[in-house]
């Protein structure tokens, strides 16, 4: 998943951010890539599951140590639907790709967003991402509790936003 989506990614990246690009094409196969896997599975989906991966650059795991803090790149692949989740750990997203949909409560409409548009979530504010024609790839930042697990917020509308092509 990662080789092949990466590389959309960066291509999309690279007319406009070349070096932070190829920046990340050199670091890529030094990160050690992983999906999230708190999620109980037929919350989340198998989309899901199958289909994001994050690396982390600063954090107790990376090639760069802090405690209790989390700063990385998060990739999900074309079209895939994240389904409502919150998390006690103060989130930013900074996304270098795009469009992308977005809602910040359950059962809301999408809001489109495109790169370069941060996302901040405040603790336990609920947030979907719907990825549109190019994979999703942020730079993403936990800023305290990155230990405590994420919850997914059951919704009613996510057989259609996991059908809808952006
Ligand atoms: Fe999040």
């Amino acid at each position: 998943m990662v080789d092949a989506q990466l590389g959309h990614a960066l291509a999309a990246l690279a007319p406009t951010h070349l070096a932070l690009a190829a920046a990340i094409a050199g670091a890529s196969p030094a990160l050690n890539w992983i999906t999230y896997d708190s999620y109980p599975p037929d919350q989340i989906g198998a989309a899901f599951r199958n289909a994001h991966a994050f690396a982390s650059l600063i954090g107790t795991q990376a090639p760069y140590f802090a405690a209790d803090f989390d700063f990385g790149l998060f990739l999900v692949a074309p079209h895939v639907l994240y389904r409502d989740h919150c998390h006690a750990a103060p989130e930013l997203y900074a996304p270098l790709t795009g469009p992308h949909g977005w809602r910040f409560g359950v059962d809301r409409p999408l809001v489109l967003k495109p790169a370069h548009d941060p996302v901040w979530n405040d603790p336990f504010r609920p947030h979907l991402t719907k990825v549109g024609p190019t994979p999703f790839l942020a730079f993403f930042g936990w800023t305290r509790d990155v230990n405590e697990p994420a919850s997914v917020l059951p919704a009613t509308d996510w057989p259609a936003l996991e059908a809808l092509i952006l």
